[in-house]
């Protein structure tokens, strides 16, 4: 859930937290401490010039495109709910999922898989983000920090260190997940972690009725998720992101019209403006068909697609809906 590289000088540098903290030697000059709006501290990497969370709050973006939409509370007490979080970072989401869940009758079987150590260590270091959460939660977190993995009474945890496309070959065969968190960098800057091949992956791994939820509402990443077999719904904007069109996309697999109207709603079918979005050569979507090709490999072969592609303009599309949403 990147925000483009707009805020850098409310920056903290990871030398001034080493400093504050005594942590010596982070093997990363690219990545950087800024706070974000509701308080909580988030990283900016600046090589990719994207940050793990946008401006208004990490916790709160946590909050708003992963928890909500994941409706807890619709789980019958005593289940053990399966969830998959693929770019685990600093582990706002899963820690936000993790307090919800303490609090409840359900268990946990949780897998994550995140190809850097450091954002957890930095997370960890650092009081700020050590007092966002519960005591159980932090231990949950230290636990992962230190062995990859937990125990408890509440279920039971495991993250694996790695490249996701290949570390998703790790996760046992019958295991179906009920929620999937997908959380990379943007398609431009994380291509491998969007494409059609991955995505089919990762819809794979749903159990029935499950999740994908993620804080992409592009084209190319929803008509792949169609393509797998998903039902696509547009997360609704909030307070803080008004001026968006939506605020990501949840795709469910045997999706089934729910028999009671829920208590509150974070996500509703695509709109026309949407489903005209699929229909555009943005909707073109990455690729890599060995799961081993680099970023920019990934990105001129979408490119050399898109040229020769008979999709509608998306410029056109963008003309047509101005004035509508931005
Ligand atoms: C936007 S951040 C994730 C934010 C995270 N969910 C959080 O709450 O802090 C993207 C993360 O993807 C990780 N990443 C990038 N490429 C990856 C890959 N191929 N496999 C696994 N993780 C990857 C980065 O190291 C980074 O931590």
């Amino acid at each position: 859930m990147p925000l483009q590289f707009l805020i850098l000088n409310f920056g903290v540098t990871l030398k001034d937290l080493e400093n504050k903290q005594g942590q010596a030697n982070f093997p990363h000059s690219s990545l950087r401490i800024c706070e974000t709006g509701d308080g909580t501290i988030s990283l900016v990497n600046t090589d990719l010039k994207e940050s793990f969370h946008n401006y208004a709050g990490a916790k709160k973006e946590a909050i708003e495109k992963f928890i909500q939409p994941s409706e807890i509370h619709l789980y019958e007490k005593q289940r053990t709910i399966c969830v998959l979080d693929i770019c685990v970072g600093m582990g706002y989401n899963s820690a936000c999922l993790m307090d919800v869940i303490l609090d409840t009758q359900l268990f946990l079987n949780w897998w994550g898989i995140e190809q850097d150590k450091v954002p957890l260590k930095i997370a960890l270091s650092n009081n700020t983000f050590r007092s966002t959460w519960t005591n159980k939660t932090l231990c949950l977190l230290e636990m992962l920090k230190q062995k990859s993995q937990w125990k408890s009474t509440f279920g039971i945890g495991k993250i694996l260190w790695g490249d996701a496309r290949q570390k998703i070959n790790d996760i046992p065969k019958a295991l179906t997940f009920d929620l999937i968190f997908h959380d990379a960098f943007s398609p431009q800057k994380c291509p491998e972690l969007w494409t059609e091949e991955f995505l089919q992956n990762l819809s794979k791994k749903l159990s029935h009725g499950g999740k994908l939820i993620t804080y992409s509402r592009a084209a190319a990443i929803r008509a792949s998720l169609r393509r797998s077999g998903l039902t696509l719904k547009s997360l609704l904007t909030t307070s803080s992101s008004k001026n968006h069109w939506s605020n990501g996309t949840v795709a469910i697999k045997n999706y089934q019209l729910p028999s009671q109207l829920p208590k509150a709603f974070f996500c509703t079918s695509l709109s026309e403006m949407e489903e005209e979005h699929l229909k555009t050569v943005a909707a073109v979507p990455y690729r890599d068909p060995r799961g081993t090709s680099s970023s920019n490999e990934i990105i001129k072969r979408r490119n050399e697609e898109q040229k020769k592609s008979n999709l509608l303009s998306t410029n056109s599309w963008k003309k047509r809906w101005v004035g509508t949403k931005s």
